[in-house]
C-alpha cells in the first residue's frame, strides 16, 4: 500500500483530511503526525487521552541512542484509533521547539513507514503540515523534508477558493523540483481538493497545472468532530467526509500502483533491523493502550 504525505501551502484541512483517510481506509492504516509545527490530534480528536509517554518525540530520542532503536521502539509508540487496533496513530510533537531535534529521525522513520506499507499492507498517511521554503527548497527544520521526498504520493491539500489557489501556486514548482531531485519523481505530486469555494476539480487542476487525485466534500460537522472531538455527529460513520475519504484511499492506491509499475522500482534492500518492526506490530495487534 502507498505511503501518502499530505501537505498544504497554508492551514486548510491537512489534519482533518489525514484523519478521515486513516479512519475510512478499508485496510490496516496508520497516521504519522509529522507536522513540525506540532501535533493537534492529541489535544483535539483524542482529547488528551494519549499520554505524554507516546509519540514521535520519543522515537527521536530513541534514534539518538542507536541506529536501530527507532525501529525497535516504533510499535510501542503507536496509539490505537479504534477498538480493534486496526487504525493507529503516531502522535506528533507537543512542542514545536522539539522539531529541531528531528533532522536525523525523519529518514529512519520514513524507512519504517515504508516497511509497514510495503510488507504489512498498511495504508500509511503522513500529516506533513504546511510547506515552508528556504531558498526555494523545503525548509530543513520547518518541514519533515526526507519523509516528503520518500513518500509514494505527495498530496497538496487545497480548497476550491481563489485564496487557496493563489497560495498553492507558489509551492507547486519547488515541490515538483524537490521530488524530481530527491524523491521518486515530480509526478508523485498531486492535489487533494476540499470542496469549499466555487472552483471545480477540473478548474483547480487547470489553474495549478497539477492533477486532482481525489476530492473530499465540505462537511463541517464531521470535520469539526475530527478536529475538536466532542460527540460524533449523527450518522458519523456514513458521513459524506468519511464515505468520500474511503473512495479517496482507493484512488490513491490505484495511482501509486500505476506509478510503481511505470517506474519499476528496484526492490528496497531488506534491512534486517526492520524485520523486527513487523513482528512487534503483529505481537501488539489489538492495541497498545495499557
Ligand atoms: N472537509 C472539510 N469540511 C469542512 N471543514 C473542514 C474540512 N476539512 C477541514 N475543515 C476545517 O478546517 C479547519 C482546519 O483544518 P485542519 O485539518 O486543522 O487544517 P490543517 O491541518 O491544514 O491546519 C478546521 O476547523 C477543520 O474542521
Ligand atoms: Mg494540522
Amino acid at each position: 500500500m502507498p505511503v501518502t504525505a499530505l501537505v498544504s501551502a497554508k492551514s486548510c484541512g491537512v489534519t482533518a483530511s489525514a484523519l478521515a483517510l486513516t479512519l475510512a481506509s478499508k485496510r490496516l492504516s496508520l497516521l504519522a503526525e509529522c507536522d513540525p509545527a506540532g501535533g493537534t490530534i492529541r489535544a483535539g480528536f483524542l482529547q488528551g487521552h494519549v499520554t505524554a509517554g507516546y509519540g514521535l518525540y520519543h522515537l527521536a530520542k530513541a534514534e539518538r541512542t542507536s541506529p536501530d532503536a527507532l525501529a525497535n521502539a516504533f510499535a510501542n509508540h503507536l496509539w490505537p484509533l479504534d477498538e480493534a487496533g486496526h487504525r493507529k496513530l503516531l502522535a506528533g510533537l507537543t512542542d514545536p521547539a522539539q522539531a529541531a531535534a528531528l533532522g536525523r529521525t525523519w529518514p529512519a522513520l520514513s524507512e519504517v513507514l515504508h516497511v509497514l506499507a510495503e510488507e504489512a499492507g498498511y495504508d500509511v498517511f503522513i500529516d506533513a503540515g504546511r510547506i515552508a521554503l528556504e531558498a526555494g527548497s523545503l525548509h530543513t527544520t520547518l518541514t519533515p523534508a526526507p519523509v516528503i521526498h520518500q513518500a509514494d504520493l505527495v498530496l497538496l491539500v487545497v480548497r476550491g477558493t481563489e485564496q487557496s489557489l493563489t497560495l498553492a501556486r507558489h509551492v507547486i514548482g519547488p515541490l515538483r523540483a524537490e521530488l524530481a531531485e530527491y524523491g521518486s519523481g515530480a509526478d508523485a505530486l498531486a492535489l487533494l481538493l476540499i470542496k469549499d469555494g466555487p472552483r471545480r476539480a477540473h478548474q483547480v487542476a487547470e489553474a495549478l497545472e497539477t492533477p486532482v487525485l481525489a476530492a473530499l466534500p465540505w462537511d463541517p460537522d464531521t470535520a469539526n468532530y475530527l478536529t475538536n472531538a466532542g460527540r460524533p455527529p449523527r450518522g458519523y460513520g456514513r458521513s459524506p467526509l468519511l464515505r468520500h475519504a474511503r473512495t479517496a484511499t482507493e484512488q490513491f492506491e490505484a495511482a501509486a500502483s500505476r506509478r510503481s509499475i511505470q517506474q519499476q522500482y528496484p526492490p528496497r534492500s531488506a534491512n534486517p533491523q526492520l524485520a523486527g518492526v513487523l513482528q512487534r506490530l503483529t505481537e501488539k495487534a489489538g492495541g497498545v493502550r495499557g
